[in-house]
């Protein structure tokens, strides 16, 4: 970093610190000469007349039809639509994230109009979506859901590649910071950079052309969101130690004035393998953000981020306990970072703005950042972070030249509507309503008697303006925000979907600990020795490390759904091993696939010979129907249903694999991929879930759901086994790699590519998610499970 470098950088600041300054000032006027009182006072008396209804009977009846919890998306939904309330919620709400994620002024007759065909647009899918199951989850808050959206607009590949992205994110973000926090930030900010790029396309963009933006719109929106968790939250959080974060910050610092990321240097601390991630993580976003600029909006990117970074530095570097901050030390950083972030977005898609939108956006940033500060400002006391908020509730009494920032936020919203969005009547329903819903909120949060502390401390200065919001607070009817309920909505998915995780990994770990301690066959006293050997071969076959996918799928459905006896299914679950082991043996025979290892041990056949291989496949066989024959503990009729069942399966699975054989060579269609992997390997999969349910006497219907969950399943995984053929690690996957290709087999792999054999895959997975909701059981393990078997890497 040479001296002309940071010069240049010192500018950039400096401008913008300039800018801020102004700004600063002429709020600073307005709270002390409280003209944005009375400038307020009529935008309230106006905003009312729609919010604040007198009370009369009928008011009094539709309160009574009780409002659902936000919570409840699609209830809540409903209950809007039923009464009359959903027009008005979406326009408020989308109008709201028109003017905050793409700076624009509502009054413009392009924006009204665009807003309200975006309203009338998730309107009907938010209708459709409500007659559903209840807990539907909107669209975009599973990968399934995103997976469709890509399919439609042709971008699988992007999405595909997020999916994975925000996979790894979540997995590598450490204890000591909120993942689901930063990963809904992750999320928001590469839907903001969609958003953008969708409305810099009109109806005249070809798809393909449109494919390619939005597909590069993905990329860029995580290569810019990365920074969120990975720079300012991990900054923030106690996970770097003070020597750790000096060295880190200095990294992003000459990222940024020298315009690559440097190499990584020796790191010393605890958090190697983090740093090590994120490093990489973060250069090759840096790299993809550069190879798409053109030189301008390089420049203007490159400095946008150093005035963000160094803003956030330098309100990072305050601390709680010094006194003698200045209010333009406190407001000008948080001024600058507010508005920076929203710039960057712009550059980072490297498009020209509309007219005003930086002036709007350097305006607009202090408002969202004073309301959030505002709702945190206890957890931030309690974290001893610097904040307007924290810093006049610790200083208020000994430092009367405080500015109070609940003072300032108001002003902030006169001079919004009046000098930013020209006194426009759409601007002030939008400002007013989020402004006295966060009060809303607030006070739902912390309760009644802690708000009106709060309103004690920081609304006392102008009594007649604070009764006067109070009374909107209490009367005014309905003014929520979608995005709100999106936000929760996706924080409550998030956690939700780690304790399934967590759940599932252990349920897996726990039941085949006892699976595996339950599948050696025993040897009785007194057998001949070459039976003995025939028994030894098997439980070689059987000891290794198979993952016993589908005696687990049997356990936790039978066990947990159906409330079988864990014991009594015993029987069921190494029949369904044994033959499941059976089938590899045979698989694997020279005569087959001609495969040297399995489970992570050389093939049976090349321990003993082809005589002995199969043979024990055919005993494994046996022994199965021999432990069927032994469900002792369930109805005779039912047990004869279940062997019926099972014998028809092998059998078919059996034509799955001669099916497999004879496609050798040959240019399969897609019809002839599924119906071979259906057969065999999809078929097991059924198998684990419909025999418990004969055993449990499930009904016919639900059968069917099963069958057809398993069909989409069983074939995902089969393409996953096809792609980790291609791609595996042959350490991890215990049987070699490069199989299909030497054999000249016919798979999803070798026929369609890698490419699209993983579309295939996840267009599976989604079939499966779906048919989800028409099981009436609780399926978290059964998603789970799904995405352990398009993720897992054996
Ligand atoms: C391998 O099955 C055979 C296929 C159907 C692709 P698994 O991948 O479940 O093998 P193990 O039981 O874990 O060894
Ligand atoms: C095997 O498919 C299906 C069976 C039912 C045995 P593969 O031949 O692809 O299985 P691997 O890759 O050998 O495990
Ligand atoms: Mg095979
Ligand atoms: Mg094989
Ligand atoms: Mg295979």
């Amino acid at each position: 970093m040479n001296v002309g470098v940071s010069e240049r950088s010192d500018t950039w600041y400096n401008n913008a610190e300039e800018k801020a300054a102004q700004y600063f000032q002429s709020l600073s006027a307005q709270v002390a000469n409280k003209s944005y009182v009375t400038t307020l006072t009529e935008d309230i008396r106006l905003w009312q007349k729609v919010h604040v209804k007198p009370h009369s009977l009928l008011t009094m009846l539709t309160r009574l039809n009780k409002r659902p919890e936000a919570h409840d998306y699609s209830r809540y939904i409903r209950w809007l639509s039923d009464n009359g309330k959903l027009d008005s919620y979406l326009d408020r709400s989308v109008s709201y994230i028109y003017m905050r994620d793409l700076g624009k002024a509502l009054h413009s007759s392009d924006a009204k109009d665009q807003i309200r065909d975006i309203v009338n647009d998730v309107k009907k899918h938010l209708l459709r979506g409500s007659h559903t199951k209840h807990d539907e989850q909107p669209q975009f808050m599973n990968m399934h859901g995103l997976y469709r959206w890509a399919q439609k607009e042709g971008i699988e590949n992007a999405a595909i590649w997020v999916i994975g992205k925000i996979r790894a994110v979540t997995s590598i973000i450490p204890e000591g910071m909120n993942a689901e926090q930063a990963v809904r930030k992750l999320i928001k900010l590469i839907v903001g950079v969609v958003m953008h790029v969708m409305d810099d396309m009109d109806s005249s963009v070809l798809p393909a052309d449109r494919a390619k933006r939005l597909d590069e719109a993905i990329r860029l929106g995580y290569s810019y969101g990365l920074t969120y968790p990975f720079i300012d939250d991990l900054l923030d959080s106690g996970v770097l130690n003070q020597e750790e974060k000096k060295q880190y910050s200095q990294l992003i610092r000459a990222t940024l004035m020298d315009g690559a990321v440097p190499d990584m240097k020796e790191w010393n601390g605890n958090n190697r393998e983090l740093v090590h991630f994120v490093h990489a993580e973060l250069r090759d976003a840096f790299e993809y953000i550069k190879r798409r600029q053109l030189p301008d909006t390089m420049q203007a990117f490159t400095e946008q981020s150093y005035v963000f970074f160094h803003s956030q530095d330098l309100d990072r570097m305050k601390v709680l306990h010094n006194s003698s901050y200045t209010n333009e030390e406190l407001y000008l950083p948080v001024i600058i970072k507010s508005s920076s972030s929203r710039l960057i977005v712009r550059s980072v898609i490297g498009s020209d703005a509309d007219d005003g939108f930086d002036q709007r956006t350097f305006y607009y940033g202090i408002y969202n950042q004073l309301a959030d500060d505002f709702a945190d400002m206890f957890d931030d006391m309690r974290d001893g972070a610097v904040t307007a908020y924290t810093y006049y509730l610790s200083y208020r009494d000994s430092r009367p030249d405080l500015i109070n920032p609940y003072e300032l936020y108001w002003a902030v919203i006169a001079y919004l509507i009046h000098n930013v969005y020209d006194s426009d009547a759409k601007s002030r329903e939008v400002l007013l309503s989020r402004a006295i819903n966060g009060l809303k909120r607030c006070k739902q949060r912390v309760g009644d008697v802690k708000y009106n502390e709060i309103m004690e401390i920081f609304a006392s200065g102008n009594p007649a303006f604070n009764r006067l919001i109070q009374r909107m607070v209490g009367r005014a009817d309905n003014i929520d925000f979608y995005d709100k309920l999106l936000r929760d909505q996706m924080l409550d998915v998030l956690r939700n979907d780690r304790q399934e995780k967590e759940q599932f990994l252990e349920t897996i770990k726990n039941v085949r600990d006892q699976i595996n301690s339950h599948l050696p066959i025993s040897k009785p006293n007194g057998i001949p020795a070459m039976k003995e050997t025939l028994i030894d071969a098997a439980n070689y076959s059987l000891n290794g490390d198979g993952k016993r996918i589908r005696p687990i799928l049997t356990w936790v459905m039978g066990v947990n759904e159906y409330g079988l006896s864990p014991t009594g299914i015993l029987p069921l679950l190494r029949s369904l091993e044994y033959m499941h082991t059976a089938s590899l043996i045979f698989d694997d025979l020279p005569s087959q696939d001609n495969s040297s290892a399995r489970r992570g041990r050389p093939t049976l056949h090349q321990l003993h010979n082809s005589a002995t291989a199969e043979l024990t496949g055919l005993y494994l066989i046996q022994k199965g129907i021999e432990e069927q024959a032994s469900l002792v503990a369930f109805d005779a009729n039912n047990v004869l249903a279940v062997i019926r069942y099972s014998s028809q399966k092998a059998a078919d699975m059996s034509a799955g694999q001669a099916m497999d054989l004879n496609a050798r060579g040959k240019e399969l269609t897609l019809a002839q991929l599924n119906t071979i992997s259906y057969y065999k390997t999809g078929i097991a999969f059924e198998a684990s879930l419909v025999m418990p349910a004969i055993l449990a006497q499930v009904g016919e219907s639900e059968i069917q759901s099963l069958k057809k969950f398993a069909y989409h399943a069983g074939i995902a995984f089969q393409i996953k086994d096809d792609l980790l053929d291609s791609e595996g690690d042959v350490q991890v996957l215990g049987k070699p790699a490069g199989q299909d290709i030497a054999n000249n087999n016919s798979t999803f792999v070798t026929v369609l590519g890698v490419e699209d054999a993983r579309k295939t895959m996840w267009d599976h997975y989604c079939l499966a998610m779906e048919v989800l909701r028409d099981i009436p059981r609780n399926t978290g393990f059964l998603k789970q499970l799904l995405n352990y078997l398009i993720t897992r890497d054996k």
